[in-house]
């Protein structure tokens, strides 16, 4: 197939424009045909001396004419064809944009970033020749041969008809070719965007890589992608150039062929010098359109190979329309809940949680044991899961996720900080906020001291918070957080970089939070949770027991076992410090 069907469909906006386009490339053939004429009819003139002063000046006059109103439908058409690029660049990326969104913050699960970015930015790019120009020149290489065929078959119609027969070929030899370049091209492309992903994610590692001297290890690593990445451009553009050189052959090969018949049919005498003339200058016309849709065409195909990953990410599934808000009651229940991030692995096995509304309760557990899973899977950040999760008796999955966010709360050890100022970063929370108010989640969190010393709320931040210290970046997201007025929190080693001292303090602050809004804490440190009114100690995915401090300790399990080990080295780093 040469032309895409589902990508044609895509912007009905752009079709207006491409049939502008065609149109005025076709009268511009019709005015090529009529100075063409003009000026055989005066050289054959010329040349039997019947030609007087009024035909040259005359046919000067239509050469003119002709000149001009090439030269407007080339500007034109070139407008034309930019319009509907346009159009269908805006298009597609408005799409693929509603697409993610739709998608919502689970978007990872299904599709690696930077293949987004390539994608939504180089490879709706590589659209525009698909159809500036390719799908205009498509319907304009099958229009011009047909007329110049019906004009010629006036003049000599073998000679007519031995040029239209010819100009098949050439589509004939991209088709050959195609079904090894469409292969070729996934290739490129699976190479390019792998490409792209290691180059990511090199880059965003790349003080670790430091720190590691891997950086040698990966930069041979990448220079072995780069040079695949290299071949592959290397044997597309040969495929392309070889392919070219075979149209050439073709169109050139073809329009001699008229030009030999023209010669052979004037000196039998079949057609007179005027006609040979006409012939001899208009054959090349009939390939050169086609030609020019056999260079476009490989352009094309690179748009094609695009858009077939833009197809792809567009047909992504998308989570249920959401419509359910979150109730006034938002207690939280999980029954038999499951749920794994790959299908080799289940994380969390059958496990029964309830977080009552007002209520504090702590997860605690051993690293990996699927904490910051139970947080993702309320936050609607992991999807898929089975059993039940609801919130004030609705269902998690079926609640709108703009709602969700509103009253959900998430507060991790890697909150992201933006680049800008303090203030900024703040207002996220609460956009309407004062400076007072501000300030005085500021002075909770503990970072008024500090903040009074820079340039207040006006300090400078870098992407990340890179400029402050992890304790600092943890306590900014921490007030943040605060300003974000919201029934629900869950906070996830939220103080893990924070020294004993703060940590105590903000861990107050958590626990006068924990009197009117429902708190989840997820804490390494067991003195943090002790407080909480009902405590989960998970093991492996599974709820290994639950009750209050008080109550785990006296049942002797998992939970006591963590307590005493914390205990014994909390008290020895006491005595070594005295
Ligand atoms: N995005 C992910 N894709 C695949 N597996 C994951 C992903 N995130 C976590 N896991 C796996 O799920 C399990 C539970 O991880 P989780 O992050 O919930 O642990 P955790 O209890 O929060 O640990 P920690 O205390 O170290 O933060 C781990 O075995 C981990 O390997
Ligand atoms: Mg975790």
């Amino acid at each position: 197939m040469m032309i895409d069907k589902r990508l044609l469909g895509l912007s009905p906006e752009s079709k207006k424009y491409i049939a502008g386009n065609v149109f005025l490339q076709w009268l511009s053939l019709v005015a090529n045909i009529c100075l063409m004429t003009a000026i055989a009819r005066l050289l054959a003139g010329l040349f039997t001396k019947t030609a007087g002063q009024r035909q040259i000046s005359l046919t000067v006059l239509a050469a003119a004419v002709c000149v001009a109103v090439r030269f407007f439908c080339t500007v034109g058409a070139s407008r034309m064809s930019y319009l509907s690029s346009k159009a269908v660049k805006r298009t597609l990326r408005e799409k693929i944009y509603g697409k993610l969104l739709r998608l919502g913050v689970s978007y990872r699960e299904r599709v690696a970033t930077s293949e987004v970015v390539q994608v939504s930015v180089e490879g709706v790019e590589q659209l525009e020749t698909y159809f500036g120009a390719y799908l205009p020149q498509f319907f304009y290489a099958m229009l011009a041969p047909l007329t110049l065929f019906l004009y010629l078959s006036f003049v000599s119609l073998p000679a007519a008809i031995v040029l239209l027969v010819c100009v098949p070929l050439i589509p004939v030899s991209i088709a050959a070719v195609q079904t090894w370049a469409k292969k070729l091209l996934s290739k490129y492309w699976g190479q390019y965007t792998a490409l792209g992903d290691t180059f990511l994610e090199n880059l965003q590692g790349l003080t670790t890589l430091k720190i590691y001297q891997s950086d040698g290890f990966k930069n041979e690593e990448m220079n072995a992608e780069a040079e695949k990445f290299r071949k592959i451009t290397m044997k597309v553009l040969t495929m392309q150039l070889n392919s070219i050189t075979i149209m050439d052959l073709i169109a050139y090969g073809g329009a001699a062929l008229g030009v030999i018949l023209a010669a052979t049919q004037m000196r039998s005498d079949r057609i007179d010098m005027a006609g040979a003339l006409l012939i001899i200058l208009l054959a090349a016309d009939f390939f050169l359109p086609m030609r020019q849709l056999g260079s476009y065409f490989h352009v094309a195909m690179n748009g094609m190979a695009a858009s077939g990953k833009i197809f792809k990410l567009l047909d992504l599934p998308e989570p249920e329309e959401r419509t359910e808000s979150v109730p006034a009651d938002c207690s939280i229940a999980c029954k038999d809940l499951s749920f794994s991030y790959d299908k080799e692995r289940e994380v969390l096995h059958s496990v029964d949680l309830t977080f009552p509304k007002g209520g504090f309760t702590a997860i605690v557990g051993e690293s990996g044991c699927g904490k910051s899973t139970v947080a993702g899977i309320l936050m609607g950040r992991n999807q898929g899961y089975t059993g039940s999760v609801t919130v004030g008796g609705v269902e998690l999955s079926k609640i709108n996720e703009a709602d969700l966010l509103r009253s959900f709360t998430y507060i991790s050890h890697q909150s992201y900080l933006f680049k800008g100022i303090v203030r900024d970063n703040l207002l996220m929370g609460r956009p309407d906020a004062s400076d007072g108010e501000l300030w005085a989640v500021l002075e909770r969190t503990k970072l008024a001291d500090f903040l009074q010393g820079e340039k207040g709320l006006d300090t400078a931040l870098q992407e990340r918070g890179s400029n402050l210290s992890g304790g600092q970046c943890q306590r900014l997201a921490l007030a943040r957080a605060l300003l974000h007025d919201s029934p629900v929190y869950i906070f996830d080693e939220a103080t893990s970089n924070i020294d004993v001292e703060s940590e105590n303090d903000i861990m107050a602050e958590i626990h006068r939070m924990a009197e009117t809004k429902t708190v989840i804490l997820i804490s390494h440190r067991l003195a943090n949770v002790a407080a909480a009114d009902n405590i989960y100690a998970m093991e492996n995915g599974c709820i290994a027991e639950s009750g209050t401090h008080e109550a785990l300790l006296a049942r002797g399990g998992v939970y006591a076992d963590l307590w005493n080990a914390q205990q014994a080295l909390e008290n020895y780093a006491k005595e070594a410090s005295v």
